[in-house]
């Protein structure tokens, strides 16, 4: 059996020495080329040796999976004495030619086989031609021309009570092949359990068997250590007592925060603030690829990093995305930094309000870079919106001609994501507009007259309610 195939051999070069010997001989290659990087300018290289005389060269783009070959280039020796795209040498008795074909910018587009086609005049009978061929694979990378990253699922509610799984979203696109893409968290490569389905709920996160290593190396009785801590504080009093946690996870409810005067909040209200299964876990990471390949070529990677958003240490945390690939001389990265919101900026058009205007009340930024996009709620303090809703979700909130009634007024915007929540309150002050007439919209007699009137009444109501 092993013997067949060389014995095969021995046969086809045997008889292939016959032919020659008839019709003279042809030998086709392309040069082998390594992975090319689009916009390289690229040389393919035919080489052929013969001992007869030439009739064609002929390159192909062989495209649709062999189905289509689209000529780029002929040479007819019949019609043609233009050789100098060709390089021709005597080496030794043989005539050795090259054909090159140079593609000056390559684009993925180009990506796939080539075939290189020689012709030789038969030298028995002239009228036929001697055919042999070369080819190669073009193989034409990208590197990604995009990265970023999201949170899922956002705007989303910050929530004190309750477990929160959050994930974070790496898009990369227009690489070729597929990048890597990994995560690392503070700058330390996170070492997350793969996932081949997307993360769906039912596969609990907290399994004792999962093979991790957390990232951060602390006590696991958080609350024992804020004990310990605020004892320590309160010891010494100012400086905080070194430890190797960074300072910043123990930084309350940024909701505390909001006032500076509120800055000095002893520990044991935050541990009140954060019950215990925030305190419990190391964070398990849990790690899911997508591809999807794209027309051209190109693949998008998506990596999606799901883990139990614990707010207290996970604000501030710095996630970044990297990616390599064979195109890129370094890893591209992009990264995001989870922030609480904290002191949201408010404006109010027009600066000064009359009855009657339509006042805007808008977030128009924050103390700090908010990451997740919060969710905005506004209500009215002690009362409905003006149309009757008990809250309004968004980033703007629109009063429409306002009433002398509204005037003093209190609203509250709760800015929050899965990290936090900071409320901030505005007061509205309507001036009397000299365009309404004052029978309607009495505004400058208002404060004292039918709310004066309003008040009698009720005390009326109470004094009768107490007589029956
Ligand atoms: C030969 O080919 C070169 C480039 O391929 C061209 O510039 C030149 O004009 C051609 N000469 C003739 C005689 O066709
Ligand atoms: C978090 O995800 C795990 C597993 O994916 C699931 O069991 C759990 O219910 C999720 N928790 C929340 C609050 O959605
Ligand atoms: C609204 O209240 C402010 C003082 O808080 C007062 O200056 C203003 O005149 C009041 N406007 C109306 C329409 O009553
Ligand atoms: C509003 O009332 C005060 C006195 O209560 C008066 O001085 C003022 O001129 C009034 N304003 C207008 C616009 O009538």
């Amino acid at each position: 059996m092993r013997a067949a195939p060389s014995l095969r051999g021995g046969i086809c070069l045997l008889l292939a020495a016959i032919l020659d010997l008839a019709r003279g001989y042809l030998t086709v290659n392309i040069e082998p080329l390594p992975p090319v990087v689009a916009g390289d300018a690229v040389t393919l290289k035919c080489n052929f040796k013969t001992d007869g005389r030439m009739r064609e060269i002929v390159w192909y783009r062989v495209t649709d999976g062999g189905t289509i070959k689209q000529k780029i280039f002929t040479f007819d020796a019949m019609f043609s004495t233009n050789y100098s795209h060709m390089e021709s040498y005597r080496k030794r008795e043989d005539l050795v030619y090259q054909s090159t074909v140079r593609l000056p910018e390559v684009r993925i587009s180009d990506n796939g086989p080539y075939e290189c086609h020689v012709g030789i005049y038969d030298r028995a009978t002239r009228e036929k031609v001697v055919l042999a061929s070369g080819n190669i694979f073009l193989n034409v990378m990208a590197p990604p021309t995009s990265i970023e990253v999201v949170a899922a699922d956002t705007p989303a509610p910050f929530s004190r009570y309750q477990a929160q799984n959050f994930t974070l979203v790496c898009i990369v696109s227009g690489g070729k092949p597929a990048p890597t893409v990994y995560f690392k968290r503070d700058g330390e490569l996170i070492d997350a359990v793969p996932l081949s389905e997307p993360p769906a709920a039912g596969s609990g996160p907290l399994q004792d068997s999962r093979p991790f290593r957390g990232l951060l190396h602390r006590d696991l009785d958080e609350t024992k250590m804020q004990k310990s801590l605020s004892l320590l504080d309160a010891e010494n009093r100012g400086g905080r007592p070194s430890t190797e946690r960074p300072s910043r996870s123990l930084t309350p409810d940024p909701s505390l925060l909001l006032q500076p005067t509120t800055e000095n909040i002893p520990e044991t209200v935050v541990s009140r603030e954060f019950p215990r299964w925030v305190h419990s876990a190391e964070p398990v990471y849990f790690l899911h690829h997508s591809r999807a390949p794209g027309s051209d070529g190109t693949v998008e990677v998506r990596a999606l990093l799901t883990w139990t958003l614990n707010p207290q240490i996970d604000n501030e945390a710095l996630f970044s995305c990297e990616v390599k690939h064979p195109a890129l001389s370094m890893p591209m990265q992009a990264e995001v930094t989870l922030v609480a919101p904290k002191g949201p900026k408010i404006v109010m058009t027009p600066s000064r309000a009359r009855v009657g205007d339509t006042v805007r009340i808008l977030v128009h930024g924050f103390q700090n870079e908010v990451f997740p996009e919060p969710l905005f709620t506004w209500t009215r303090v002690g009362s409905r919106l003006l149309d009757g809703s008990a809250e309004f979700a968004g980033k703007e909130l629109v009063l429409e001609r306002v009433p002398a009634e509204l005037n003093g007024s209190m609203y509250r915007c709760t800015a929050q994501n899965p990290l936090g929540s900071t409320d901030t309150h505005t007061r509205l002050i309507v001036f009397e507009n000299p365009n309404i007439p004052r029978g309607t919209e009495d505004s400058n007699g208002s404060a004292s007259g039918p709310a004066g009137v309003r008040l009698t009444l009720v005390l009326a109501l109470t004094v009768a309610l107490e007589l029956t």
